[in-house]
């Protein structure tokens, strides 16, 4: 255990910080239109299955291996057990033969993806779980999640003008320049990219205590508010009923294969699993708290935000004659026009805006924090250098992300380096960052981290860790004992192959 290690001042303000970190874009713009694909309320009822069968269990093994290592994801496996174990090679005989069906199949990027993977947990072991859940996939995330925070800034600043809401035209333009980083404006989108992750750079800089559970303390509860005010003012919206009833009542004849799938990521991204987020907020954790309970109250509190964000956006979206559209459009392109048709559009849309930034920058700063905390314990490095260590190696992919569409297409000497002297076409790194990360790091790590707790660490160990201090804690704890050994590893494993197009 380092000296200088810090602890969350209080139980409630980790959970507010755990809660900060899981509440984000997931919840107000990928789940709105993920849910609007799949049949609104038949979605919602997949997704809880998805939330409690295998959110929640992966959560509580997360926060149980921070806790008992007090050390964040880079080490605490290799804390608990050996580096390499009987489970850990056959994690790589698994992988390879993974990579030899995608070669089979013609999908050399997932053959490459899984062959790397093997690798890496032949020669390191466990080692290699916790390198991937501390630096490749939070960092792989907070770079593409910074660009989106970019757009969210340039939205915030644009609003109180208005003009994106009384002119469609004006904000389908908007859109189209900040997305493709088009019309000669790159810089916009490479300035505010960069400022919202020195924003979330500087906010872990200044500690746990004083920068992450203080700022979570102060937006979680404002977050809160400003959705309720918003759901307020759009429920008394002619026609609101029909976003209520588009939200509750479910059309099974939308839920397909996919949607499942579909479910299934969000339960992953939203809850911030398998990105090492849990370890490392665990192990600032006082051992007088009950991990069960903090846990339920966390996936409690996210999954109010999401459908909160759910009757803030489809009652105003139905009742504005507009429907729900997928991906970056609903939020930036839909949203703006819903807005434009009340009263005081400017008010209403400056508020959303803002409310989307501070949920997404409590999020970003759970991203760095493992990786911050991986650096200071092994170069040992006081945490202002580790961060500025972050800022330096990072740093310029974020606004190279920011502005990749198109292979570089809009920012003239760039795209002439990738097109035509590295040869490179490729889909835009945003998309690759993307799909990298919630196809198959998320879901893969947190399968791990599974198996780990089960059959090397040990369920006992993790149960002894939980705190469990009265009868909900202890009938909880049963039933995880059960879920975790044999219920979310093969949902897992089913949702994994399935998703990925393998083997059926
Ligand atoms: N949970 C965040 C959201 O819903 O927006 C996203 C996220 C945060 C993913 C932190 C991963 C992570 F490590």
């Amino acid at each position: 255990m380092s000296p200088n290690r810090e602890f969350w001042t209080s139980s409630k303000g980790f959970v507010l910080a755990m809660a900060g970190s899981a509440i984000g874009l997931g919840n107000i713009w990928r789940f709105s239109y993920i849910m609007g694909k799949y049949g609104g309320a038949a979605f919602i009822l997949v997704y809880l299955a998805a939330i409690f069968l295998i959110g929640l269990p992966i959560m509580l093994c997360e926060l149980s291996l921070g806790r008992a290592s007090g050390k964040g994801p880079l080490e605490a496996m290799t804390e608990l057990a050996p580096r390499r174990t009987t489970l850990s090679f056959l994690t790589a005989v698994a992988l390879i033969l993974g990579a030899a069906a995608f070669v089979f199949k013609g999908m050399y990027f997932h053959a490459g993806v899984a062959g790397f993977f093997a690798l890496g947990a032949l020669l390191f072991g466990w080692g290699f779980l916790g390198f991937t859940v501390t630096f490749l996939t939070p960092l792989m995330i907070a770079v593409f999640y910074s660009v989106v925070g970019g757009w969210i800034i340039i939205y915030t600043i644009v609003s109180p003008l208005g003009k994106i809401f009384r002119d469609p035209a004006a904000s389908a333009e908007l859109l189209g320049n900040i997305v493709t980083a088009s019309g000669g404006k790159y810089w916009v989108t490479v300035a505010a990219a960069s400022a919202f992750f020195l924003a979330t750079a500087l906010i872990v800089m200044a500690g746990v205590q004083k920068g992450i559970e203080r700022f979570s303390k102060i937006f979680m509860p404002l977050i809160f508010i400003l959705i309720i005010v918003i759901i307020v003012r759009v429920l008394t919206l002619p026609n609101a009923k029909e976003g209520l009833r588009f939200l509750f009542l479910p059309d099974f004849s939308k839920m397909t294969a996919e949607g499942v799938m579909a479910a299934l990521g969000q339960a992953f991204f939203t809850l911030s699993l398998g990105s090492g987020v849990g370890i490392a907020y665990g192990s600032y954790l006082g051992r007088s708290s009950s991990l069960p309970k903090t846990a339920f109250t966390i996936v409690l509190l996210d999954t109010i935000a999401s459908i909160l964000a759910g009757l803030a956006i489809f009652p105003l979206l139905f009742s504005t004659g507009l429907s729900p559209e997928e991906g970056t459009s609903l939020v930036f392109k839909v949203l703006p026009i819903a807005f434009g048709k009340l009263p005081l559009s400017a008010l209403w849309g400056t508020l959303f805006f803002f409310t989307l930034l501070l949920a997404a920058l409590t999020s970003s700063i759970s991203m760095l924090e493992g990786a911050v905390q991986g650096l200071m314990q092994k170069l040992y490095l006081p945490r202002g250098k580790a961060v500025l260590l972050l800022i330096i190696v990072l740093g310029p992919l974020v606004p190279l992300t920011a502005v990749s569409s198109a292979n570089f297409a809009n920012v003239p000497k760039l795209g002439q380096f990738f097109t035509e002297t590295l040869k490179l076409r490729s889909e835009s790194f945003f998309a690759i960052l993307d799909n990298t990360t919630c196809l198959w790091l998320m879901p893969l790590a947190g399968l791990m981290t599974l198996l780990f707790v089960s059959y090397v660490w040990g369920n006992k160990k993790a149960l002894e860790e939980m705190n469990c201090f009265n009868a909900f804690d202890w009938l909880f704890s049963k039933i995880w004992l059960f879920v975790v050994r044999f219920v979310s590893p093969v949902l897992v494993i089913l949702a994994f192959l399935k998703g990925l197009g393998i083997f059926f």
